[in-house]
């Protein structure tokens, strides 16, 4: 475990500590009345108060027993309403307490979560339930009574929750990983703030119906079918990502079987591609992107006949024109799946060359969509240093660099093979550096007098790094 992983834990388990403690002083049971579960007598009982409590741990414990896995491989469950209500209801000290006991886990229960493992996740939970009651308290005492600004009160605290909750396995996670901090939060978040916050309003009036006087706690187990078909939802909505990237795979594969020079060339160009763009920091929705479009950037092959897909000698004109015709086929196969409108400039865009003398659309410089220009890179270095009928000794990794750097400015972005650079696959790989006489991004003038040349039907002859297709 990393030192800073180690100090940040501990400080975790030390402020929930102290959260717990300091807030059952200063937050006691006895103040917060509407918690407890009435016997009958008006005046409330310590029994009444830890029944009431009871009550909304085991709500919480059984909104947490059907977790779903994110494809971050974050677990969420409903949780948050039970929470919310307890927090609403019994203020900060109550809000920990659920939150501490109610979302044991059944694998915690069976020893398969390491002890420090629960301790951790147990105190970031503590601390985001008593951030969210204090929250809570704090718009209570400065707005005027009401039901309007309780629930306001009560959302403004479920973000508080969701927030800090997010923001502690993040760190977590992040520091654990080496992975950005920021972009787990994007990635995590996205998709699900939004309907994980939709459970306040839920969890709000679980609490004023618990404590309506005459209505009473089992009126809150009518909310029990509407949070289950939310992680229904959740369920399905991760089964259906879960389907489109297996057949989006399948279909990656397929193309790649067709030759078996190519095989995992997309997987391994998604994954060069992915390394590119987080070095140059781009996107969670761009990563994305690159994810996909690594794997389908050559699905237009499918419409290129074996003869010239599989040939092992030079191809002919004609025959150099139909293979390079993939990426406009790619691109049209992919054009009626709505989902993958961000892959499809990747897939059209992905051999055009820096300085204009690429395909299809003969782009130049900044003009060729940035993804395309990070794919094009990965997509050489993987063809290059793999083993392809035209070349049976593949390139060494210092060789496929060299030619990167060499063709910095010419077919490749030099911003890019920096990027590259700095990503483990040119890890321990000797780096000649930039180019010692930098080439210019091409201008206007020469995009213009680019128009009148014949259309590009073959990469220039002399650079491996050329010879991909
Ligand atoms: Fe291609």
């Amino acid at each position: 475990m990393p030192k800073t992983l180690k100090l940040f834990n501990t400080l975790l388990v030390v402020a929930g500590a102290i959260a717990l403690v300091t807030t059952g002083f200063v937050f006691r049971l006895e103040d917060f009345p509407s918690v407890a579960i009435n016997l009958g007598d008006p005046a409330v009982t310590g029994g009444e108060l830890v029944l009431g409590i009871s009550f909304w741990t085991l709500a919480t414990f059984l909104a947490s027993a059907l977790p779903v896995q994110m494809p971050g491989g974050i677990l969420v469950t409903v949780s948050i309403a039970p929470i919310i209500a307890a927090t609403s209801l019994g203020g900060p000290f109550a809000g920990a307490l659920v939150a501490l006991i109610g979302t044991t886990e059944i694998r915690e229960l069976r020893g398969r979560v390491p002890w420090y493992g629960s301790l951790v996740n147990h105190a970031g939970l503590v601390v985001s339930a008593v951030a969210c009651g204090l929250v809570i308290e704090l718009i209570r005492e400065i707005a005027p009574a009401g039901l309007l600004s309780d629930l306001f009160a009560t959302v403004v605290g479920a973000v508080a929750y969701f927030g800090l909750n997010l923001l502690i396995v993040s760190v977590v996670v992040g520091l654990k990983v080496g992975m950005p901090i920021k972009q787990l939060l994007v990635e995590d978040s996205r998709g699900f703030a939004a309907s994980l916050l939709a459970l306040a309003p839920l969890g709000w009036l679980m609490a004023r119906m618990y404590a309506t006087p005459g209505a009473g706690w089992w009126t809150t187990l009518l909310f029990a079918l509407p949070l289950y078909t939310t992680r229904v939802a959740y369920h399905r909505f991760v089964e259906m990502r879960d389907m489109f990237t297996q057949t989006i795979g399948a279909l990656a594969e397929a193309v790649d079987k067709r030759d078996p020079f190519t095989s995992k060339h997309s997987q391994n160009v998604r994954m060069i591609s992915v390394d590119i763009g987080r070095e140059m920091r781009v996107s969670a929705g761009e990563l994305e992107a690159l994810e996909w479009g690594g794997l389908l950037h050559d699905v237009g092959k499918i419409g290129v006949p074996d003869n010239i897909l599989l040939k092992q000698e030079r191809l002919t004109r004609e025959e150099r024109m139909v293979m390079n015709a993939h990426p406009v086929l790619g691109a049209e196969i992919i054009a009626p799946v709505t989902k993958l409108a961000a892959e499809l400039p990747i897939i059209r865009h992905h051999h055009e060359w820096y300085n204009g003398s690429g395909y299809p659309d003969r782009l130049m410089g900044d003009e060729i969509p940035k993804l395309a220009r990070i794919l094009h890179c990965a997509d050489a270095f993987e063809a290059m240093t793999a083993a392809r009928p035209y070349r049976m000794t593949p390139l060494t990794n210092e060789q496929a660099l060299a030619e990167l750097r060499k063709f910095a400015g010419i077919q490749f972005d030099p911003e890019v093979v920096d990027a590259f650079v700095r990503t483990k696959w040119a890890e321990d790989v000797r780096d000649p550096g930039r180019h010692a006489d930098p080439r210019p991004i091409p201008l206007i003038s020469q995009h213009a007098a680019r128009t009148s040349q014949p259309a590009f039907d073959g990469p220039a002859p002399g650079s491996p790094a050329a010879d991909l297709a």
